[in-house]
This record gives C-alpha cells, structure tokens and sequence, in this order.
C-alpha cells in the first residue's frame, strides 16, 4: 500500500487534508515541524524542519530504507511574514524561499524518481495562494509562490509521460492559524470577509476536498493546472 506525503501537515490545511484522507482510509505521512495532534495508525509522522537541507535529506533517505512508498504528495508547508519589500532582508528572502520552494522543488524531484523507478502512477499538488498572481504586499512570499505555481507546470510537463500528474490549488483567505496571526480579532475577520464575494473565510476543508479530488483518478487527465479556490477573491482583488 502506498502512502500520501503531506508536508505541512500538522495544522490548517495539510491538517485538513491528511484527516480527509485519513477518514478514507488511505494511509499518510505528514512531514511538519509540529507533531499533528492525531492518534491513527494509519499515519506515520516526522518531526522536522523542511528548510533545513541535511534534515529533509535524512529524511528522504528514511522513506528510501524503510521502503514507504508514497504514490502522492502534497506541499504544502508555507510559511508567511509581513515585510514591506523596501525592507526585505536577503536572509528573509532565502529563509522564506527555502520553505515556500526550495523544499518542494526538492521532495518532489526525489519523490518523482522514485515514482518513475518503480513504476507508481503518481499525483503532486502544490499549495500556492492567489497572490502567486496578484499582490499580496509581501513581495518574497508572492514570488515564492508565483515561483511554485510555474514549478508546478515545470514538473507537470516532464512527469506526464510516466504518468505522474502535477498541479496546483491557490486558496484565497482561509481561516488557518496563519490567517488568524494577521486578522487576530473577529472585526478583522469581519472586514475581510466583508472583501471577499461569498462573504466569508474559506474552512482548510474547502481546500482538502479540491486536494483530494486533484490527488484523485476523478482528476485523471488534469497536469499542469493550478485551481483557484476563493471564494470569488480574486475576481474583486
Ligand atoms: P498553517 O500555519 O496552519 O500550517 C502550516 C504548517 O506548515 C504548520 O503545521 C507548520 O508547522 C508547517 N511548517 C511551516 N514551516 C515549516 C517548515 N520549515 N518545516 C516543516 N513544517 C513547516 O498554515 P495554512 O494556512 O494551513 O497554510 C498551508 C499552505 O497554504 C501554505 O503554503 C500557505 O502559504 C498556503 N496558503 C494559505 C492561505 C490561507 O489563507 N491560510 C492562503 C493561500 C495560501
């Protein structure tokens, strides 16, 4: 039995995503610097930073020894800060970049060997966000993820031939404890909400299911996509 790889995995949306796929009995390995609060022995958890390069290569070793074979990832750890780009440090710039892309350029390109040497039909997701292609005002964080949506197609491109599909979800607001550290209060929430067409917060859920249905043979002939899920969002932004 395969696995499904999710980085990120122990809060908001890759949370939401290994529960779902938990509750159908797949099984799934989250990778996080948190442990997820989640008892299933379904789930097989790592403990560790992504953007640490010889952690994430012990890591990867790990899977290769152990012989847990994963027909599906998912990255989606990210990480966010509110820096004006007059102020962007050239050590925010890589420490941010080393989470948002760095590391899934990486896990995919081992992951997608190992599919292709055994032979395994695959499909990645990519989380990138909405401001990948609208500004967000955090110029390291919007290129990183503009960056991983064209990763996304980069890879999409070459895997196709081994069966291997690729594409992106790019959520708008979504009610996660990232999204809670910006708008701590509920008047912030509410002024938000307010922005957006469907007049409210996406639920990490929201995001799962279109993951999920990416990750899917329902999604059999999509590569190279990157789905908008935002409640309307970016029509207005
Ligand atoms: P979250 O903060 O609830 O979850 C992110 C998880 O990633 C956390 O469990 C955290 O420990 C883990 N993580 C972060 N850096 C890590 C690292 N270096 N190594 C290992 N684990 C690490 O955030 P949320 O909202 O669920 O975000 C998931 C993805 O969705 C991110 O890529 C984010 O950029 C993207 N996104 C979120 C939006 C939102 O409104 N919440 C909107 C657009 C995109």
């Amino acid at each position: 039995m395969y696995y499904c790889l999710i980085t990120g995995g122990a809060s908001g949306i890759g949370l939401a995503t290994a529960q779902l796929l938990l509750k159908k009995g797949e099984k799934v390995i989250v990778v996080d610097k948190n442990k997820p609060k989640v008892n299933n022995n379904n789930l097989i958890s790592f403990s560790l930073d992504i953007s640490n390069r010889n952690d994430l290569s012990d890591f990867l070793i790990k899977l290769k020894k152990d012989k847990l074979f994963v027909n599906r990832l998912v990255n989606n750890a990210g990480f966010q800060e509110n820096v004006d780009i007059l102020d962007i440090t050239l050590k925010q710039w890589h420490d941010l970049f080393k989470i948002n892309l760095e590391a899934a350029f990486i896990i995919s390109q081992q992951i997608a060997k190992q599919m292709i040497e055994n032979k395994i039909k695959g499909a990645v997701v990519n989380v990138t966000s909405i401001h990948g292609q609208i500004i967000r005002e955090i110029a390291h964080y919007s290129a990183s993820k503009a960056a991983l949506d064209m990763l996304t197609k980069e890879y999409a491109y070459k895997l196709a031939k081994y069966n291997i599909r690729v594409n992106a979800v790019a959520p708008g607001a979504i009610d996660t404890p990232l999204i809670r550290k910006d708008l701590g209060n509920e008047k912030l929430i509410k002024e938000a909400s307010n922005q957006i067409p469907m007049q409210r917060l996406g639920k990490s859920e929201e995001i799962a299911n279109v993951i999920e249905f990416l990750l899917s043979d329902k999604a059999s002939y999509v590569t190279g996509s990157t789905v908008i899920v935002d409640g309307g969002l970016s029509l207005v932004i």
